[in-house]
């Protein structure tokens, strides 16, 4: 395929080292995009008006259920430039293809606050507002300002005021309409003096578990770092997506009946008087934790997590995510909703 400068574009590539879940899926055409300025002369090659499009960061968020049937765009820009300074907060506008723990490392290096509670989350900066990343009390959309895109409807660059991104629980605009926004940057607002959020089960104890003294927000994120070291697994030494499933956000009275059945059941009022439930929970009790199809099963560490063994397909990982939700439906009758996007062909 033609070449465009800031681009480096490959045919029949190989995915398995670009997703967490180490699927070995294929694309027909892989394109890292290293330069914002490339984008208007590759949407114009014809390929790009013909074949499936799938935008992708780092895939920790992502299941291949089979190979891609076309582009697999991938942002490998990189950049954070401080827009302006007043007083405490900054404003700063860092691209889609920075890596999303390096930067919340670059800003607690110079002092801002607001992202220590998101350390450690794997993936990329342009994919933080997709599903509105989240952990430990706090979620990103309290910090973007606004979101630079390249509208594939029009083939024009946009800016998205965080309002117009309609942030909710792992949702977004972008998480509801995948084929239409490319995101190229994300502008945060950080403060010096950002309260420290300690109140998730945990930080506290763990917090006090590093010795005396305030914490301030590079303590915080030590304690974050810890609890989820010691709670998931990590990709590196086994595949897998983070939470597979959403936590499920049900009617109070299925919530009400179900804490009557199961005394200690995890449970958290959520938005329009719902209740959220603990999917990991719901798995656990419905004896799944540790489940194994083959190659493919549940993590015996966490409940919520789906992992490769090593050579799972997407397949066998998608039968074993479809076990879990169909088991938790039979028992609790309540849905889980994956989290990660499910794409390819499926077979
Ligand atoms: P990908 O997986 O590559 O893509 C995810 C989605 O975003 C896809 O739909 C893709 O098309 C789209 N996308 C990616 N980049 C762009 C772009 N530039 N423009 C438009 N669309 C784009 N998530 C949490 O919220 N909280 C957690 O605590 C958490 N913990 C995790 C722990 C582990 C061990 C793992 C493996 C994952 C965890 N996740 C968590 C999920 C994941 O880290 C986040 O969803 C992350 O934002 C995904 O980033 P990515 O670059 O890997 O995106
Ligand atoms: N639990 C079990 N069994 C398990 C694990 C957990 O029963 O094997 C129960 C426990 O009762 C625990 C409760 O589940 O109190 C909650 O567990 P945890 O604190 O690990 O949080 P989670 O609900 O499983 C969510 C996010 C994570 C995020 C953590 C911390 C979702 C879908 N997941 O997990 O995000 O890191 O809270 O805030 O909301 C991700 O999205 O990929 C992800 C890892």
């Amino acid at each position: 395929m033609t070449q465009i400068p800031g681009c480096v574009i490959l045919d029949d590539a190989a995915l398995e080292g670009r997703n967490t879940l180490r699927v070995a899926a294929r694309a027909e055409i892989l394109v890292d995009v290293h330069d914002v300025s490339a984008l208007p002369a590759l949407f114009e090659l014809p390929a790009f008006g013909a074949l499936p499009l799938l935008v992708l960061g780092e895939g920790s968020n992502l299941l291949f259920a089979g190979d891609w049937p076309g582009i697999v765009l991938s942002m490998a820009t990189r950049g954070i430039d401080v827009l302006g300074e007043s007083g405490q907060r900054t404003r700063l506008r860092v691209a889609a293809g920075e890596n999303w723990n390096d930067f919340v490392h670059w800003s607690l290096a110079r002092g801002y606050r607001g992202l220590e509670n998101l350390v450690l989350i794997p993936g990329t900066v342009g994919a933080a507002p997709i599903q509105n990343i989240g952990a430990y009390g706090v979620e990103v959309a309290e910090t973007i300002a606004a979101v630079h895109v390249w509208d594939r409807h029009d083939g024009h660059a946009r800016v998205l005021d965080a309002t117009a991104c309609t942030f909710g629980y792992r949702d977004s605009l972008f998480k509801r309409e995948p084929d239409r926004y490319l995101i190229t940057a994300v502008d945060f607002e950080l403060a010096r003096d950002a309260p420290l959020r300690v109140d998730y089960a945990g930080i506290r104890d763990e917090l006090a578990t590093l010795g005396d003294g305030e914490p301030t927000a590079s303590r915080v994120a030590e304690a974050v770092a810890r609890l989820r070291t010691r709670k998931l697994p990590n990709p590196a030494v086994i595949g897998n997506a983070g939470s597979f499933f959403k936590n499920p956000v049900v009617a109070a009275d299925l919530a009400a009946t179900l804490s009557g059945a199961h005394a200690g059941m995890p449970a958290w009022p959520s938005v329009d008087g719902m209740v959220k439930l603990s999917a990991a929970w719901l798995i656990e009790q419905a004896g799944l934790k540790g489940y194994r199809d083959g190659a493919a099963g549940i993590s015996a560490q966490h409940a919520l997590v789906l992992v490769n063994h090593g050579g799972a397909t997407g397949a066998a990982l998608l039968g074993v995510a479809k076990h879990v939700a169909r088991t938790v439906k039979e028992r609790f009758g309540v849905v889980l909703e994956a989290e990660p996007r499910i794409v390819g062909k499926r077979s």
